[in-house]
């Protein structure tokens, strides 16, 4: 499918995906939300990718948040059916089954700061800001903003940043942990293709397993969540890359992974 609001590429086993309006900040309208669903399937479906980094075009914004002027128009049913597809996506970019690493150059504002949330490593550049400015716009956040922000940094500052609507910066973002890393906006891309090949070479079941149980182990009781890491930790043993990644150790050697 050829796209018209996104970017991608490939290389190696790193497909890399730009949200590409730049004149409107990168801005998030249903056509964009298509799109990116669709590149997010073929990046899960192609075997060869092991990592997806997420950015957008342009040096001011990686996402300014949905389209405004979409919104503006919507009835109470296409709100229903705009904020559902939403949070499919971000679902969708969450259970990928592939490390997604989110190099936030810019604006990361309302359905931005969303998509953002939704990915396992979030990289910035020292002009990157974050927040869910909704409530300006007399809405609340409708892509698992309210959900997302307060487990990864507390309902204190959840409740702060979703009722005053106000950006946090790069830096404040940093200490909140809620981006682990702060780069000048020259070095960002370069850094984050750089941790994406890193990552491409660990062995893709066990990341698989490690997304899942990160992901879905926080939500249970501790029991069955420790439960869930026993059969997880089991099933790795059952592959391939198991046997390569011990055996590499034990022979001094670098491990060579295949996803089997
Ligand atoms: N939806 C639609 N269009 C958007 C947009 C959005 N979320 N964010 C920016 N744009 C558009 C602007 O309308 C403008 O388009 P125009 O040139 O056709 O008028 C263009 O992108 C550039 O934005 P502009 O506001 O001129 O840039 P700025 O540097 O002065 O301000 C922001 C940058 C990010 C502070 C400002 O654009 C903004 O507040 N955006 C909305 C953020 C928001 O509320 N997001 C949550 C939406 S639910």
């Amino acid at each position: 499918m050829g796209f018209n609001n996104i970017l991608t590429s490939s290389n190696n086993a790193v497909m890399r995906i730009t949200v590409n309006r730049p004149d409107k900040l990168n801005a998030l309208n249903l056509d964009t939300l298509l799109e990116l669903g669709q590149a997010f399937e073929d990046a899960a479906n192609d075997e060869a990718t092991r990592v997806v980094v997420l950015t957008g075009s342009g040096e001011k914004a990686f996402v300014a948040g949905a389209d405004i002027s979409e919104i503006n128009q919507l009835s109470p049913m296409e709100a229903k059916d705009f904020s559902e597809l939403g949070q499919q996506l971000m679902l969708q970019i969450e259970n990928l089954g592939k490390p997604v690493i989110a190099a936030v150059n810019g604006f990361a504002l309302g359905g931005g700061c969303e998509l953002a949330l939704a990915c396992s490593i979030r990289l910035a550049s020292d002009n990157a800001r974050f927040g869910l400015p909704e409530i300006k716009l007399g809405v609340i956040p409708g892509f698992g903003g309210t959900q997302r922000l307060v487990r990864m940094v507390g309902r204190a500052k959840a409740l702060e940043m979703t009722l005053t609507g106000n950006p946090i910066s790069g830096q404040d973002a940093l200490q909140l942990n809620l981006v682990s890393k702060l780069f000048n906006q020259a070095e960002l891309q370069d850094q984050a293709d750089k941790l994406a090949a890193t990552m491409a070479g660990s062995a893709p079941i066990a990341m698989q397993h490690i997304l899942h149980i990160i992901q879905h182990g926080a939500d249970l009781p501790l029991n069955a969540a420790l439960d869930m890491e026993t059969q997880l930790f089991a099933l790795c043993c059952s592959t391939h890359d198991m046997r390569e990644g011990t055996s590499a150790f034990l022979e001094k050697r670098q491990a060579e992974f295949t996803g089997r």
